[in-house]
Parts: structure tokens; sequence; C-alpha cells
């Protein structure tokens, strides 16, 4: 891509919403990261992106000067520009949220997945692994992202946040959709309406919880946030807590499995090497998080001038950052593109840094250690079809997975073939 220098900003058209962009975003994000430290985008009412380690660290740290918030008129937020759906949904907090009010939210979820209480939820994370891969062995073809992926993260997160719904899939894909839709040229006007009328549809499981465990307290995740009172949250406080859980513990990790997975299926040294010692599968999990691609680029406001670089992000301007990119920077991780157990990742930008960093991280990397770790004790002749994969045509901020499909041996794959 060309930068070019207008009025004292390195400017370039990014269309980060683009088929382009999804296609070729390291190549895009290469490019920009070496030509300067901010690039302005002139695109959807100007944005400015980060993408070198340093910068996008020190951003994402300044939650006074650069804020989540989507603002009164919902314009703002984490996404450029404000998607449809965010004028009428609940916002999802604390992720949405900033300054005290987050921060009270943070304090009353941190104790429910924290690195403790995950390690406690180990053997029912299992459980849902286990009957995730026995359906697995049984019907031999599988979609990594719907038959394997999908049900184990709905599993347990429903069953940690004691929620109850009938179809799973259908529940998480209607929150996901109605958060992450953005209008493009082939959908047309009339999709928002369904994915806005499925959402309310589905939400209403969400608002029947809280108001169940009010007067039906157990011992999940919902009922301790009714109970919670420094301070008392109101149900929709808490509706809203709920949607951020939802959220989190769907398409990112996900992504992050499935992206695993198809790896570990073109890089047999690596699969041998953690089928062997699976004791290195966490510290791979930290360094699938680096290198994939899986949160695009979160965004902000500024709520004053920030000075950073040489450059003045003005109060009210939007600007990304491009988590990826830093990952990506190689004044940061040397060859950046090769998978390598010895580099050390965990400082890694994947789950975002400060006040905002990841209220799952514990827990989705716990969900991945025990699915590739299972998978690869008992399924370890998987193989994906590459060329079934279908990935989202719009990456600006997920690198989101429709369909992976799979067999438990080539046999398999080769036997279902058309
Ligand atoms: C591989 C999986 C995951 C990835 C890559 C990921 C990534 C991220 C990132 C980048 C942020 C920071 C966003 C920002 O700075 O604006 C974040 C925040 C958050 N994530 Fe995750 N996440 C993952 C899994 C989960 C899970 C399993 C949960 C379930 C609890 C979760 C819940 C949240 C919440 C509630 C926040 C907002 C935190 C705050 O604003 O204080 N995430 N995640």
């Amino acid at each position: 891509v060309d930068v070019e220098m207008l009025d004292g900003r390195a400017v370039c058209p990014v269309d980060h919403h683009s088929a382009e962009f999804a296609q070729h975003h390291r190549e895009i994000l290469d490019d920009l990261r070496e030509s300067a430290p901010l690039v302005w985008s002139p695109l959807y009412g100007g944005f400015w992106i980060a993408t070198r380690f340093d910068i996008v660290r020190r951003l994402a740290m300044d939650s006074a000067g650069l804020t989540v918030a989507p603002g009164p008129h919902r314009t703002g937020g984490i996404q450029i520009p404000a998607p449809p759906g965010l004028k009428t949904r609940p916002l999802f907090v604390p992720g949405e949220a900033d300054g005290q009010e987050h921060d009270d939210y943070r304090m009353a979820l941190n104790p429910h997945f924290s690195k403790q209480r995950v390690a406690e939820l180990t053997p029912m994370i299992e459980r849902h692994v286990s009957g995730t891969i026995d359906a697995i062995l049984d019907s031999r073809r599988f979609d990594v992202v719907n038959d394997l992926v999908g049900p184990i993260l709905a599993g347990v997160a429903c069953e940690h946040l004691g929620l109850e719904v009938e179809n799973p899939a259908g529940f998480f894909q209607a929150m996901f959709e109605m958060v992450s839709y953005t209008p493009t040229e082939s959908s047309g006007g009339d999709k928002f309406d369904q994915v806005a009328r499925a959402f309310s549809q589905e939400w209403q499981a969400v608002v029947d919880l809280v108001a169940d465990r009010r007067s039906n307290p157990r011992e999940d995740v919902v009922s301790h946030l009714v109970r919670w009172t420094t301070p008392a949250f109101t149900d929709e406080q808490i509706q809203m807590m709920t949607l951020n859980v939802i959220l989190g513990a769907s398409d990112t990790t996900k992504s992050l499995v499935s992206q695993a997975v198809l790896y570990l299926d073109q890089d047999r040294e690596v699969r041998d090497r953690l089928r062997r010692q699976p004791d290195l599968i966490r510290k791979s999990v930290e360094e699938f998080l680096r290198l994939f691609v899986v949160a695009m680029g979160p965004c902000r406001t500024a709520t004053q001038d920030v000075e950073i670089a040489g450059v003045t992000i003005k109060q009210g301007e939007r600007l990304m950052l491009s988590f990826p990119a830093a990952n990506h920077d190689p004044a940061k991780y040397p060859d950046p593109d090769e998978f390598s157990l010895e580099r050390g990742a965990g400082q890694h930008l994947a789950m975002g840094v400060g006040t905002h960093f990841c209220l799952g991280a514990w827990l989705a990397k716990s969900i991945s250690t025990i699915t590739l770790r299972e998978l690869l004790d008992r399924v370890p002749d998987y193989v994906v079809d590459a060329d079934g994969i279908r990935g989202a045509h719009d990456k600006n901020s997920l690198n989101h997975f429709e369909s992976m499909p799979a067999a438990v041996t080539p046999d398999d794959l080769l036997a279902s073939a058309p």
C-alpha cells in the first residue's frame, strides 16, 4: 500500500472492511508498520491505525485518554464505523465501559475467571471436551468450527453462567451477528431486520435467567452477580455483563482453536511433537495467540488530545489498535511469521493489555489447551479439508470462521467425498 505525507500526517486509505483487507491484512499491516508510527485512513469518517508493538501497547494502556465507550449518540465504540446494531442493542460490559463503572463490573466478574477458579473448572471443561470428541469419533466427518469448538465453548459458557438454552449454537450465533453485523453491498437492507429480530428473540433467555436467579439463586456466575453488593447491580447491568461473557467465550476462542487445528494439520512436525509432549501444548497456545489473527483491532475515541511518537491524536478522533500487527512487529518478535516455542510469546497483545485486558484469558487458554490435547490424543490422524474452509469476508473486528470441514482419518475424508 502507498502511504503519503499530507499536512504532517502519514495518510493511506486503508479499508478494513474490504475483501482485500480480509485476504491480505498481514501484508497491508506490515506495510503500514514499516511506513509510520501511526497512519491516518480518511475512510469511514477518518481514523488512525497503530501497528507497532510499543505504540499499540502504550495506547491500549491509556484508558483515560482513549475510551471504548460508544458515547451518548452511540457513534463511537470499539468498531469503526459504529455498526447498526449498536444503536438499539444492550451494551456489553465491561468491554464497552470505562472509568469507575468499568472497574465495578470487573471487580464483580474477576473472581469467576481467575487462574484459580478456572483450574477448579477443569473437570467441567474436560467433560464437555470429552463428550464432543465422542460424538466426532462416532460421526467420522466433522466440522472443526461447528462440531468441535462451537459445542465445547457453548457448553462451558452456558454451564458457568447458568444459562439453559435449547439451541446453544443458534443462541450464540444470534448474539454474535447482532454485535458484528455490518452492511455490505450484497446483504441489502433487509438482513439487518432479521438479525435484530433473531437477537431479541434469543435475548429473552438472558432476561429470564437474571430474573430467575433473583428469586432462585444457585452457584453459577449470574447468581453471584445478583448477590453482589459493592455496588449492587440492576438486572439490566447483569444482562450486559452476561452478554460480554457470551461474546468473549464464543467466536474469539472458536477462531483461535480452529486456526490451531488447521495449523497442526499442515505442520506435521509440530503436531507430532505436541502429541509426544502434551505438556508443551499450553505453551504453544500462547504462541498460537501471538501468531494467529483473532481480534483484529478494537477501536477507541480520544477524550482529549493524545501525543504519541510525534503525532497528535486530537480529541474526538478515532483510532484502531491493531493487535495482530503489533504481534507481528519484527522489532519485538524476530521472524514474526514463524511458529516458535522458544521465543517466549507471553507479552503478546492478542488479548489486549491494561484495563481492558481480556477477562476470559485463563478460561480461553484452558479450553484451548484441553481441546487440543484431547484431539491429538484421541483423534491423532485427523485431517482438515482445507478447500472447504469458509471464513468471514469482512474481518474488520474478528477473524471469524464459519466452517472448517475435517475427518477423523484420511480414509474417512475419501470415503465421504462426493
Ligand atoms: C482466544 C480467545 C480470546 C481472545 C483472542 C480474546 C481477546 C480479547 C481482547 C483483544 C480483548 C480486549 C479488547 C479491547 O482492548 O478493547 C478482550 C476483552 C474481553 N474479553 Fe476476551 N478474548 C478471548 C476469550 C474470551 C473469553 C473465553 C471470555 C469469557 C469470559 C472473554 C471475555 C472478555 C471480556 C468480558 C472482555 C472485556 C474486558 C474489559 O473490558 O475489561 N474473552 N478479549
